[in-house]
This record gives C-alpha cells, structure tokens and sequence, in this order.
C-alpha cells in the first residue's frame, strides 16, 4: 500500500508545500486531487523563485511523475504560464500528466464567480476569484467542459455552445453585462489544447499501475479540511473536497492503496475569506500571530485572520479524514508567547460542545472554552530531536496528540528542511537540505484585499 496522503487539517495555509517537499524525493508520482488555481505557493531556489498554483510540488524534481487528477478543475492558461515559468528556469514539465477527465475552468467561470461575489453583498464568501465554484457548480450541473475535449474540436464548439447560450442568457439578463463569444473561446481554448495534448491520459489507469507496481505515490492535497464542501464551515468553503474522500474521487484509485494519512496543522489557526473562526485573536494576540508567522499573501499583502489552536477542529480533522498522523507547524512562532491558549470545548447556551457542533449557528455563536498553559519563550529553531525541545513546547505537542488521538509525526520549527523534527523514518528525507524553500503564501484576490 505505497500510497500517502498530505492534506490540510485546518481552513488551509497549514504549510503543506514544506511538508510534501520533505517527502518528495522518496516519491514516484506526486498527483493533487481537489481544488484548482485557488491554492498556491512559492517555491524558493537560491535567486529564483516560482509561483505554483495548479502545479503539483513534486514538478521540480526530476525523477517525479507529476499528475492533475480528474478531481481539480484545470484553467490551462495558467497552467500553461506556470510550465512556461519552469520551462524558462530548466524545469521539464515532460512528465507532468493531466486526466483526461479533469474539468476546464473557462473565462465565464470567473466572471460568474466576481458577479456572485458581488451580489452577495456583505453576505460574500471572500472566494478568490478564480472561478472554482462556478466551475464546480457547472461540473455538478452537467454543463462543465473537460480536458478531453480539448481533442475534439467538434465537440468543444458544440458543448461551448450549448453552455454559453445558458451562460450568456442570464450575463446579460441577470447581470447586464456582454456576452461571451464562442468564436474567440474557440480560439483561445484550441491554442491551449495544441499544447496541452501531449500530456492529457487516463491518470486513474496510470496511477493504478503505478501502486499496483509498487511505486510509492503522494497525493497532495489543497485548501483543507474546514474549506471542504461537505464537511467544512459551509457555505464559507471552497467548492471541492480536499479532505480524504476526495483522494479518490479525485483521482479514481482505490482506498486500499493509501497506508499513511497526514493531517497539516498549524500550531495556531489561520483562515482567509469570511465565515465563522472561533478561536480568532481581533487583537494584539492575533497581530503578533500574524507578523511572527508572516501571515499575509506575498502578492497582495492581505492578512490572514489568526488565533489559537483548536483541537476540538483538529480532532474533527482526525476524524473525518482518518489520519495516521499530523505534522504540527510553525511551531516556532508561539515562542514570541509567555502564555498560550487552546480551545478544547464551545460554550453556547450553556452547553459545553467538545465536538464540532451539529449545527453552525453553535459554531457561529459560541464562546471557546479555552485551557491556558505556559509557553517556552525560547529559540527553538534549531531543534531537530524532539525531547530536546522546552518542556513546556514538548507539553504543547503531547496535548495535540492526546486531544486529537493522532500522533505527531512531524514539528516545523522553521522555513528549512534542517528546521524539522520527524519521529517517522520513512517520512525523513533522503538529502538533509533539499533545494527548494515553501512557502505557504496562497494568492488572494485583488478584490477581498
Ligand atoms: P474559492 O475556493 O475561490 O471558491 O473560495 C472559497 C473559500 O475558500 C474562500 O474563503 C477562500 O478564501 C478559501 N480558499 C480557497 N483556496 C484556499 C487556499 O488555498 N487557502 C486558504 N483558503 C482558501
């Protein structure tokens, strides 16, 4: 059972890009199942610095497979600029492959998901723009485009069509804006499709020989547990699953081929976009949480909102994902703290909830239960055995695992690989310091800055 699954334990911004680099170099294939150019991080290289939106990580290594699975929604012309990007630096995208059932995000996308940013007023989700929902929305509706039918010019032409004739109706009815012309999608998309062809397969089929092979396969994950659209704080979450379910309907391989389960965490809590954040500091706290951890989009400088860790989320991310393990982050920022805070329970009309609330009003509304203990106030970066770090920070990783029921696996204590402390072997990686600096810096639209 070769297969290992990283994905987000919180409302994303975890930290995954550091910790599916650590594991990258063991890896065959790295595939991302969910989600869409909503995700993002920078890659770091010496001088060079790359912005990875669709890209699964694993691209900058040469001997990794790279694959876009069937569960995220593809806008080729960003994926085409990322390879660009790579292309220019000496990056092969060669082996990169996209399923051939993966959906296309199409101009209409994002002009759709801006106009129901818009009419929702105050009510807004804080999307980012990048037409994911609308995709999705489409993709569940029957009306989505695919990759494959970037091969068939025939067939594109007929389903663009048959989707604009409805798109446009209500654009210009609803919205009183201009239609979108077939001829220059057509156009547009068919350039993309020349390009795109030589690496568009039935990733299930290739995947599935891959572990039935033997070969050792990451499935990344995007965005996070509380974004997902089942399980996540709907409706302010994103329009896919990134939590587990979604490794397998993203990518169309068994569940049986997945043998680790690795929930990222931040040692606090981050969200970006609107919706309901218990723990959430709306001062001093959360702006020293926001500037020690360098919580804000590199691209637009808008802040991430920050506060204390919430274990009652983490042991719901547990549960709904059935993880093996979680890679605690950013550990390293609560050493600015003499004291911390973590929410183990919700009070709302007098009633104490140590689970995630069946009903979101509670979520809304609620009152954390915190439980206060001491911080460490010591440099613990350069820390790679965990019983050498404080007591205190020690406690505070014990209380994780207790709280959550799942062992930590993995404590970030700073940007570098080197800054890491890893008690499972296999999830050491091969070379001390890889090549590459994530970091975590998710491209926030220019409207919700
Ligand atoms: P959408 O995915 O663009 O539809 O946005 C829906 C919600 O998910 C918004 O609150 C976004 O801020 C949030 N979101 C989407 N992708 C990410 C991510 O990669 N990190 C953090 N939040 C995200």
């Amino acid at each position: 059972m070769p297969g290992t699954v990283v994905l987000g334990a919180q409302w994303g911004d975890e930290g995954k890009g550091k910790i599916t680099d650590l594991m990258a170099d063991r890896m065959d294939i790295v595939v991302r199942f969910a989600g869409g150019n909503n995700a993002g991080h920078t890659v770091v290289c010496g001088e060079d610095e790359f912005k990875l939106h669709l890209m699964p990580s694993g691209i900058l290594y040469p001997h990794i497979t790279t694959v876009i699975g069937n569960g995220v929604v593809v806008n080729p012309k960003i994926l085409l600029e990322e390879m660009d990007n790579l292309h220019e630096r000496g990056i092969s995208c060669e082996k990169l492959r996209i399923s051939c059932n993966a959906h296309l995000v199409m101009p209409y996308h994002m002009a759709f998901d801006h106009l129901g940013e818009l009419s929702l007023g105050n009510a807004k989700l804080g999307t980012t723009h990048r037409g994911i929902g609308p995709a999705y929305s489409d993709k569940a509706d029957r009306m989505g485009m695919r990759v494959q039918d970037l091969l068939d010019d025939k067939i594109f032409r007929t389903k663009l069509e048959t989707a604009l004739e409805r798109k446009n109706a209500i654009l210009v009815k609803a919205f009183d804006q201009e239609p979108f012309d077939v001829d220059s999608i057509m156009t547009e998309y068919m350039g993309y499709a020349e390009r795109l062809a030589p690496h568009i397969e039935d990733t299930s089929l290739l995947l599935h020989k891959a572990l039935e092979d033997g070969k050792k396969v990451l499935f990344e994950g995007a965005q996070g547990t509380l974004l997902d659209l089942d399980h996540g704080t709907y409706p302010f979450v994103t329009s896919s699953s990134p939590t587990i379910g979604g490794v397998f309907t993203g990518t169309g391989v068994g569940p049986t081929h997945v043998e680790k389960v690795l929930g990222v965490a931040k040692a606090y809590v981050t969200r970006v976009g609107y919706g309901p954040f218990p723990t959430e500091q709306q001062n001093e706290i959360g702006d020293k949480l926001g500037q020690m951890g360098v919580e804000f989009g590199t691209t637009t400088g808008r802040k991430r909102r920050c506060g204390w860790l919430d274990v009652v989320l983490l042991r719901y991310a547990a549960r709904v994902n059935g993880l093996t393990g979680i890679a605690l982050t950013k550990l390293d920022v609560l050493s600015a703290f003499d004291r911390l805070k973590v929410c183990v329970g919700y009070s709302y009309q007098g009633k104490i909830y140590h689970d995630f609330p069946p009903h979101q009003t509670i979520f809304h509304k609620c009152e954390p239960e915190y439980l206060e203990v001491p911080g460490w106030q010591s440099d613990i970066t350069d820390i790679t055995e965990r019983d050498d770090l404080p007591e205190e920070a020690l406690r505070y990783v014990e209380f994780v695992e207790e709280a959550a029921g799942v062992p930590v696996e993995i404590v970030s204590v700073g940007p570098k690989r080197t800054q890491t402390i890893i008690t499972r072997e296999e999830y050491k990686p091969a070379a001390e310091e890889g090549p590459y600096l994530y970091r975590e810096d998710f491209d926030t639209p220019a409207t919700n800055a």
